[in-house]
């Protein structure tokens, strides 16, 4: 089978379950022909992935919140697939008081705690990863247009995101060179995990729907498709950008 992605080996961190988008990706990836390659949280959410992935080789533990575990990944990596060709961030966390109400319910210790998993975890990332992607390799990440509006429950997220979308710019000026290509996706609303510890997401979820060109909402396997594209050689032109899958939510 030909597709855009043969021969490349690509890292996808953020399978929760077949829900996530990072499986979206993953699987859109796969069918254009790219070997994929897995991290997961921690023991607890492994269960939930060895469901969906067979093979353990491809199955390795990564916290994005300790540098020592994104270490050892990489580590694991390298010693098991030699070089790889990309990799998908599709991670985010804040705690649930950081997601309703007023943008004053944020705590210090919950603001840093989001922005340190949902924004420096993809610059931490990237370090480690520079070491074992080829020349050209592409990262994607993935992003929410409550980075630019200021959107109900969103809050400490939106923030988050902000900071993720710009770090992405500086991490495409500087990783240029190397022939690494870095953007983000900005998905539309979809029901993942995440998307429920937002305060209101049945809400979220139906007002984004209405919102979109079609009142279809966007699917992970469309966030996928966009994904495959940004991986491949096809995309050489693009770095430095936030693309929209969101069936035009962002229009409004
Ligand atoms: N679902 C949506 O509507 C939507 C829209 C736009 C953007 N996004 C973004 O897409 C990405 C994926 O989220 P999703 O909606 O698929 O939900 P999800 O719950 O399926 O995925 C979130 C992932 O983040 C991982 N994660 C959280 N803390 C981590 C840590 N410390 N170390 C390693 N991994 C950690 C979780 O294990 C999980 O796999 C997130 O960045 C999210 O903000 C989601």
């Amino acid at each position: 089978m030909s597709g855009i992605l043969n021969g490349k080996k690509i890292l996808v961190m953020g399978v929760a379950n077949n829900r996530s988008i990072a499986w979206g990706c993953a699987q859109a990836m796969a069918a254009q022909g790219a070997e994929i390659i897995y991290t997961y949280q921690n023991e607890r959410l492994k269960k939930f992935i060895s469901k969906l992935v067979t093979d353990e080789d491809r199955l390795i533990e990564c916290d994005v919140s300790s540098d020592t575990s994104i270490d050892s990944a990489f580590k694991l990596i390298a010693e098991r697939f030699g070089k790889i060709d990309g990799l998908i961030h599709a991670i985010a966390y804040a705690k649930k008081e950081e997601l309703g109400g007023s943008i004053l319910n944020s705590t210090r210790e919950g603001y840093g705690q989001a922005l340190d998993v949902s924004a420096y975890s993809l610059l931490a990332v990237a370090k480690a990863a520079v070491k074992v992607l080829n020349n050209p390799a592409s990262i994607v990440t993935l992003t929410y247009m409550g980075s630019s509006r200021a959107l109900p429950n969103y809050n400490t997220m939106g923030i988050a995101k902000a900071a993720l979308e710009s770090g992405m710019r500086y991490l495409a000026r500087d990783l240029g060179t190397d022939g690494i290509r870095v953007n983000a996706i900005s998905a539309g609303a979809i029901k993942t995990l995440a998307v429920s510890g937002i305060k209101g997401h049945s809400e979220l979820l139906k007002i984004s729907q209405s919102e979109t060109v079609d009142g279809v909402n966007v699917t992970k396997e469309e966030v996928g498709n966009t994904c495959a594209f940004l991986m491949s050689d096809l995309a050489s032109g693009i770095t430095g950008d936030v693309i929209y899958v969101d069936k035009g939510v962002h229009l409004r």
